[in-house]
């Protein structure tokens, strides 16, 4: 099995890519051209999978890559995935977010309509959430250009696979963290910043909205249901979430708790990470992928903020030695 891989530096291409490559398959990772390569998250297994250069920007150079290779499946994890961002590019959000995926389902339907595919759709969609739980039925009302972005990713893949008949699925993937979460995003912000304070690098950590909601599971946990996913007889669309939902702060007071440590005496609020639009309370219902797909959980809130914690720990206190 051959299965191509966009956005395989972020966090989830490589987790897939790990998953793919102990299941036998052979893995081809678009990147997008830089003048300085950066494959931290993918350089224990460079040696073992293809990277190929092309852009969700550029139509012909998805359809050369989908001709060459002929990938039985297609994983379209590729974005521009940080919400203030999008405030501040929502044009280019647009362009990588939905046109993108338009023109990775325009390449398939020209190259071979057989080839599978799972697009990233997001919980952000649900934005200001029409009812709690969300779920597959749940209407969207998106609260950022990248929520809005993501509608249309959502709806396109919907529609060729209804127009075309083409295998397409659409992944409504509920907040997954890790390890290797981009330091930007608030839970790798938080345990990264603990792991500094613990250390004596740093006697503060300011941070925004610490009353916002999300319902965090661990991102090698989420990849594993887009895989179920493209195994199934029939394509589908699926909510992918732990169904808890736990505050910024209950997260904030559990990593600086494991560390033995006080947040009160450390976390200050800066109005510069408020967003414009805030999503307040996302909680999924993932029934659906736990009786379709037989999709489990392995790793819960608590264990997944002290992995978090633990690795940042790891990580700083070699590079300090
Ligand atoms: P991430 O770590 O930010 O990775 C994004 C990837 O997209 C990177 O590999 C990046 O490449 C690539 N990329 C961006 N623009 C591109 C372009 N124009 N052409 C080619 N590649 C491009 O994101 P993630 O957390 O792994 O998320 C993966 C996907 O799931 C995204 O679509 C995200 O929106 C969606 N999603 C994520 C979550 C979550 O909680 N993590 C939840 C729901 C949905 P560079 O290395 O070159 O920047
Ligand atoms: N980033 C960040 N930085 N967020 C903060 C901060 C801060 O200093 N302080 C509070 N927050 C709050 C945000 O206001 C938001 O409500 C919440 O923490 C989570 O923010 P992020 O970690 O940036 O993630 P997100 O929920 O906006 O988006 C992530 O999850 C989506 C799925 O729901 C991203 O991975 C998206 O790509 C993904 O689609």
């Amino acid at each position: 099995m051959r299965a191509l891989i966009t956005g395989i530096t972020g966090q989830d291409g490589s987790y897939l890519a790990d998953m793919l490559l102990e299941k036998g398959y052979e893995i081809i990772g678009m990147v997008r051209r830089s003048s300085t390569e950066s494959f931290e998250r993918i350089n224990h297994i460079k040696d073992a999978i293809t990277l190929i250069q092309a852009d969700l920007l550029d139509q012909l150079s998805i359809v050369n890559l989908i001709e060459e290779f002929r990938p039985a499946e297609v994983y379209n994890l590729a974005a521009q995935s940080f919400v203030p961002t999008s405030w501040n590019q929502p044009v280019l959000t647009g362009e990588f977010d939905a046109i993108g995926v338009t023109r990775m389902l325009e390449a398939i339907k020209l190259v071979d309509k057989k080839i599978r595919f799972y697009q990233a759709s997001s919980s952000e969609m649900f934005g200001k959430v029409q009812e709690v739980p969300q779920s597959e039925t749940t209407p969207f009302h998106p609260r950022s250009p990248y929520g809005v972005a993501k509608v249309y990713g959502h709806w396109i893949t919907v529609n060729y696979r209804e127009s075309y008949n083409i295998h397409a699925n659409s992944g409504i993937l509920f907040n997954h963290e890790s390890p290797r979460r981009g330091l930007e995003f608030v839970t790798r912000k938080i345990t990264h910043g603990v792991a500094r304070i613990k250390l004596g690098l740093a006697d503060q950590l300011a941070l925004g909205n610490l009353d916002a909601k999300r319902d965090w599971g661990f991102a090698g946990d989420y990849v594993r249901a887009m895989w179920l996913m493209l195994q199934q007889d029939k394509p589908g669309d699926y909510v992918i979430a732990t169904g808890e939902t736990h505050s910024v702060e209950d997260f904030v007071k559990l990593a600086f708790g494991h560390v033995d440590l006080d947040y009160r005496q450390y976390v200050v609020t800066d109005p510069r990470f408020v967003r414009p639009a805030e999503v307040d309370l996302l909680q999924g219902d993932a029934s659906r992928a736990r009786k379709n797909l037989k999709w489990e959980l392995t790793v819960d809130f608590e264990q997944l903020v002290k992995m978090m914690v633990d690795a940042d720990l790891e990580r700083l206190a070699t590079a300090v030695k």
